[in-house]
């Protein structure tokens, strides 16, 4: 099985990253992990649609491949951040453009949402992206968990889960890896 992780920040000593990584070492050798790496992928563009631009194609290549996403990201101002619309709106769109009778790379693919953000432990931003998620007809599993950083992390750039949250990522890996 193929877990294909997208990290929703780009911060090095992201929060997020360290969630993932934490995910990454509970499903140990059950899958196989790959992170999505989506940093040159352009800004969306309809103009670009008729040209198979390499990044999009890879990009797409990756989801199609995954039997699952997991998500890790922030929250940005109550919502989920620029570059995550960005790359749900290329997989969004018909592999062959103007071909809308072809499901897209994204079409019934099981997500699982994770983050790490402030007080409200990005809640808004996963039930927005849980919208925006099943509105492209992705699966998106009911096992979520968000944690609010706590101050001292933001002191040692390291982010230290309690073990209620370490098992609440253990139920997250146990659902997606079915
Ligand atoms: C533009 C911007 C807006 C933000 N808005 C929110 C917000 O609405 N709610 C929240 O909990 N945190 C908000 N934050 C804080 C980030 O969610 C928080 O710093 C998070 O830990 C960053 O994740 P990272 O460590 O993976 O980069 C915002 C940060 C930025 C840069």
């Amino acid at each position: 099985m193929k877990i294909l992780f997208v990290i929703g920040s780009l911060r090095q000593k992201s929060f997020n990253r360290q969630l993932a990584n934490e995910a990454k070492e509970i499903i140990g050798d059950r899958a196989q992990v790959v992170e999505l790496d989506y940093s040159d992928l352009p800004f969306i563009n309809q103009d670009l649609e008729s040209s198979e631009h390499a990044a999009v194609a890879r990009v797409r290549k990756a989801v199609v491949d995954a039997d699952a996403l997991w998500i890790f990201t922030p929250e940005y101002n109550f919502s989920y951040p620029g570059h995550v619309k960005n790359l749900l709106d290329w997989l969004s769109r018909p592999v062959i453009p103007m071909d809308y009778a072809t499901p897209t790379c994204i079409n019934g693919k099981r997500v699982a949402l994770s983050g790490a953000g402030g007080k409200m432990a990005t809640a808004k931003s996963r039930e927005k992206l849980t919208e925006l998620l099943t509105f492209i007809k992705a699966e998106v599993l009911p096992e979520q968990m968000g944690i609010a950083v706590p101050a001292e992390a933001w002191g040692t750039d390291v982010l230290v889960l309690t073990d209620e949250q370490k098992a609440q990522l253990k139920a997250q890996a146990e659902a997606i890896l079915g």
